[in-house]
Formats: C-alpha cells, sequence, structure tokens
C-alpha cells in the first residue's frame, strides 16, 4: 500500500480571489499575467492544518469584537524560543507589533533624531534603506564582501571605523540574512556586539527568519551570545515567516533592556496599536504550540529545493553565480557574467524567460545584476522557471549569447 503523506508540499494551489500580492497582481505589476512570480517573501503552501483548524473554529463563534492578550499566547512565544534557539525569553519582555517593519520605524524613532545615521550592512533587505529615509535619518554602510567561494563576510574594520567616523545611534541587523541567505555565526555575532556596546550603538536584530535554516547551519539569537548585547538590543521576531501567515500582520520585538523598552512601549501606544489583531493572536499561539512538525517537514522540502536549484544552476547555467544560502527562502543569483543593465535583466526575465524575481539592486547598489529568487514553492515551480530560463538565456548578446534584443 502506498504511503499517505503527512504533508504534501508539492499540491500546487489555485490563488484565484485571494489578493496574494505574489500571484494576483502580476497584470498590474509587471505588465504580464503569466509569469512565474517568485519574488515577495512568502511561501506558495498552505499553513499547518492546525492553524487554519484554529482559525476556523473562532471564526465559527461570530464574536469579533476586542480582545486581550492572553496568558497562553505569551507562554507559545517563550516556549517556543527556549525549545528552538534555547534563549531564555522574560515575558515583560514581549511587546507585540503589526509587523517588524513597524517595529523598525519604532525603533529607529526612539533610538535616534532626524539626520542621525544609521548602520545597514548591504546587500540588505530594501525596506530597510526606506525606513531610515522615511525616518529622516541617514543611511550608513558598511557592505558584506563577497568571497570568492561564494560566501558574504563582514569588514569589521570598516565596520568600526564608520562607527567611530559617523556615530549612528542604531544598527539593522539582519540574521538570517535577507537576500544572501548568510546565517551570521556566533563569533561574529559577538565581534559585532562587542563593537557596537564599546561605542553605544543600539543593534535592532531583524530575526525574522531565524526559524527558516537549513541542516548545515544553526541560528544564534543576538540576544544570546552576551549579557551586554542582550541589555543593548532590540530583537525583531515573528511568526509570519516560519508559518507563512504574513496576511495575519504580527510579530513579537523583545527588548531585554527596561528603558529602552519603556521608550518603545509609549512611542508604539502613540501611534495607537494596543494589541494584535484576533486571528493574529491564534495564529500565533496555535502555530508555536502546534507547528513544530509541519516547520521540520517545510524546511526540509525547501532545502530539497535548494539543493535541487543549484545542482541545475551548476549543470546547466554555470555561467550564473549562485550564492549557497544557509538559511532563508531565497537563492541570489549573480547575472553580471552578461553584462545588462539592470533594466535589460529585468526585461529579459520577465518578457523572454517569463519569471517574476526581485531585482538584486533594490537590495542596494552591491546587489546590480543579481536578482532574488524565492523558492519555497513546489519543486515544479521552481523546475518550471529554471527551465524557463535556460530556453531563453542562449538569446541574451554577448559572453555566451548568441545575440539579440539588444
Ligand atoms: C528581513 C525582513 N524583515 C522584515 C520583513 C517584513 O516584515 P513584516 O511583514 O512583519 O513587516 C521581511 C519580509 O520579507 C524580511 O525579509
Amino acid at each position: 500500500m502506498a504511503s499517505i503523506k503527512k504533508y504534501d508540499f508539492d499540491v500546487t494551489h489555485d490563488f484565484e480571489g485571494l489578493f496574494s500580492n505574489k500571484w494576483n497582481f502580476r497584470k498590474e505589476k509587471v505588465g504580464r499575467e503569466d509569469v512565474i512570480p517568485m519574488w515577495v517573501a512568502d511561501m506558495d503552501f498552505k499553513t499547518a492544518e492546525s492553524i487554519q483548524t484554529a482559525l476556523v473554529q473562532r471564526a465559527e463563534r461570530g464574536i469579533y469584537g476586542y480582545t486581550s492578550m492572553t496568558r497562553e499566547y505569551t507562554d507559545a512565544v517563550i516556549n517556543w524560543f527556549k525549545r528552538r534557539h534555547n534563549w531564555a525569553i522574560n515575558d515583560n519582555e514581549i511587546i507585540t507589533t503589526p509587523g517588524v517593519i513597524s517595529a523598525l520605524h519604532i525603533a529607529i524613532n526612539v533610538l535616534s533624531i532626524p539626520h542621525d545615521y544609521i548602520l545597514i550592512q548591504p546587500p540588505t533587505y530594501h525596506p530597510f534603506f526606506q525606513v531610515i529615509k522615511k525616518t529622516k535619518r541617514k543611511v550608513l554602510e558598511n557592505p558584506l564582501i563577497r568571497t570568492s567561494t561564494g560566501h558574504y563576510e563582514i569588514d569589521f574594520d570598516d565596520f568600526e571605523h564608520k562607527i567611530v567616523q559617523y556615530k549612528p545611534k542604531a544598527f539593522i541587523l539582519c540574521n538570517p540574512q535577507n537576500p544572501t541567505g548568510k546565517v551570521y555565526s556566533k563569533a561574529e555575532l559577538l565581534k559585532l556586539g562587542e563593537i557596537c556596546c564599546n561605542h553605544q550603538v543600539v543593534i535592532i536584530a531583524d530575526e525574522i527568519h531565524s526559524d527558516i535554516v537549513f541542516s548545515e547551519a544553526v541560528h544564534t539569537p543576538f540576544a544570546t551570545i552576551a549579557p551586554e548585547c542582550t541589555d543593548n538590543a532590540i530583537i525583531c521576531t515573528a511568526p509570519s515567516k516560519t508559518f507563512n501567515m504574513a496576511g495575519l500582520q504580527n510579530s513579537n520585538i523583545i527588548i531585554p533592556n527596561r528603558k529602552i523598552r519603556d521608550k518603545f512601549r509609549e512611542a508604539l501606544d502613540r501611534y495607537g496599536f494596543p494589541r494584535p489583531g484576533l486571528f493574529s493572536i491564534v495564529a500565533t499561539q496555535t502555530a508555536y504550540n502546534t507547528g513544530e512538525s509541519w516547520l521540520e517537514a517545510v524546511l526540509q522540502y525547501i532545502e530539497g529545493n535548494r539543493d535541487y536549484a543549484l545542482q541545475r544552476f551548476s549543470a546547466n547555467l554555470p555561467q550564473l553565480k549562485v550564492f549557497r544560502p544557509q538559511g532563508t527562502y531565497f537563492l541570489w543569483v549573480d547575472f553580471n557574467h552578461y553584462g545588462l543593465t539592470n533594466e535589460q535583466l529585468e526585461a529579459y526575465l520577465i518578457n523572454d524567460a517569463g519569471v517574476w524575481f526581485n531585482q538584486g539592486y533594490i537590495f542596494g547598489s552591491q546587489g546590480s545584476g543579481f536578482v532574488r529568487i524565492n523558492i519555497a514553492c513546489p519543486q515544479s515551480i521552481v523546475a518550471q522557471a529554471l527551465t524557463q530560463i535556460e530556453n531563453s538565456i542562449i538569446r541574451i548578446p554577448g559572453k555566451g549569447g548568441a545575440g539579440g534584443r539588444w
């Protein structure tokens, strides 16, 4: 008898009418209905069944009035991070926000004043640039360095030098790193933490991808590396990437330092975000209490997609350099071999290859000529996208191409 799969991530779902940012606005956003969408950071999989059931059961009660946070919610968050990451969070350190981006806005407002510098490590998650600019602060860059072995490393001398020269008030760390998939080592975090502590720079650690780490890597929560670091950090976590529930809008911001926490809470109150929405409370506590086996299965599936895609790139598209991610569900792919402008690369991918990825330049100038591919989807979709690239890439002129559009 054939075994019944507990989770079937090979299933392709119908996205019609879901208001899915990734799937339902292709015509409006890139002019073509038929591109394979592998851009924005959510998964094409259904979330864990226990989460869906809990939401349906709560919805069926029909009473959607004001709610309060429960002890069960806080315990679910605390137990998850203790169990999965060996991080002991105290219940009074948790503040909920509608998302990590809103938390970044509040954190920057609390830690700095207009025209202060905020330090980031590009190529990095593009909204970091926007948040800094929208809050009228200045972007200070400590670019990650690409090594010949296909990894990204930190330029610590430049990091400290920039801090001494420009006196940023905060450093936004992205770990696991979006878009490169780098998972910072404990030694790297300790060194960054020490430099920041020595120069009174608060670390805003965006750890939204902390649960999406492959078998060869381990995520180290910034708050666990040293007591001085714990006391000098705002750590942004969320169940949204882990359980594919970004549409429910919820994140847990952990602030061990009481002074910073009080200021953050006061600012949050001013914006009028008193508590998460009812359905995000239900989903978050159910996810953290019951979603672990689903997560293990989805991680294994995505790791399989990563290995499959890397193998196809190296066999059929060796001219494209692909960085092997240790975490996140992105592939960071270098198309610079072809010498295209960013506009030409985008036009080729959309019009010739029929695939929609995030363009690398949005993650900073270091990402020029790169793309970020979201592989949290059925493997048949990864395979189809790669086939479309393989079949069209020969039309790119220049090195290895046969000439054509440009
Ligand atoms: C590093 C990082 N931070 C934050 C976010 C967005 O978080 P939220 O939707 O909770 O605002 C994302 C989403 O892709 C992300 O990759």
